[in-house]
């Protein structure tokens, strides 16, 4: 978990980002990303938490029907997010907060996204670990990144790249959040890599008895996505209104 150094560190870094951020992202959602923020967003439904939601860009493309928190380290990015809730006219929670320890009970959101985040986040395995132990039974977990290039040699640039990239702006070019996904025991319902295999999507759900259920009943093994303990707070108290009702003025 993110000590305060550290969560104070990166908070600063993303909050120096957020102004040239839409515009850089922007590129990158051309010429790389294809229709990504759409197929992410358009199997969102119910209560929604967005982990990392950045600046926002993804609020145009979530369903009239669903309840979304978004949840950010960095309070200038929100800012932003916040400006374009509003002219959206887009109902969103918007808070502070940090992937890697979720402020949401155990099983209170009926879908997790999080796109182009889990590169940036630095323990990747505890925010998917948080994500999963957040969702309930049934529940969704939508995902985006770019990731580990299906070919060597771009996996090699990858390394090269990473060794600037990490120490400078904590941003990782050879993660699989898949390979958590699984291993948290999941099922993945929808796969789609191109671009080189550099970006991956995946749509992800949590069985009906997850893991968790046995850690409380003492047999989930030690380390599994299960152990992580719920921090309180139940989040249709959070959010202020019912996952069923349409969001504002859409
Ligand atoms: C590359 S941006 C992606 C933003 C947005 N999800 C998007 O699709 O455009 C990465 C975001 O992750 C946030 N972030 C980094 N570490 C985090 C953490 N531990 N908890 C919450 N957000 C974090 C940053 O503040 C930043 O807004």
């Amino acid at each position: 978990m993110l000590s305060a150094d550290q969560r104070r560190r990166w908070r600063r870094y993303w909050d120096r980002q957020s102004r040239g951020y839409d515009r850089q992202m922007g590129f990158f959602d051309r010429v790389l990303f294809a229709d990504t923020r759409q197929w992410v967003c358009a199997q969102a439904r119910g209560q929604v938490l967005e982990v990392g939601i950045g600046t926002g860009l993804n609020l145009e493309h979530y369903r009239d029907d669903v309840a979304l928190i978004g949840i950010d380290l960095s309070p200038a990015m929100l800012t932003i997010a916040r400006q374009r809730a509003e002219e959206l006219n887009t109902a969103v929670e918007l808070r502070v907060g940090d992937a890697e320890a979720l402020e949401f009970a155990d099983a209170s959101f009926d879908t997790v996204v999080c796109t182009f985040s889990l590169c940036a986040i630095p323990d990747d395995r505890r925010a998917v670990a948080e994500m999963v132990r957040i969702l309930r039974p049934g529940g969704a977990l939508l995902l985006a990144d770019h990731v580990a290039a299906a070919h060597p040699l771009v996996r090699a640039g990858q390394w090269i790249a990473e060794l600037v990239s990490v120490p400078l702006g904590g941003e990782h070019f050879r993660r699989r959040p898949i390979e958590l996904v699984r291993a948290a025991g999941l099922r993945i319902e929808g796969h789609d890599r191109f671009a080189a295999g550099i970006v991956e999507r995946i749509s992800a759900r949590v069985p009906a008895a997850q893991p968790r259920d046995r850690v409380r009943a003492g047999t989930a093994p030690p380390g599994s996505a299960g152990g992580v303990a719920g921090r309180g707070g139940d989040v249709r108290r959070a959010a202020g209104r019912d996952p069923g009702l349409p969001r504002s003025g859409r």
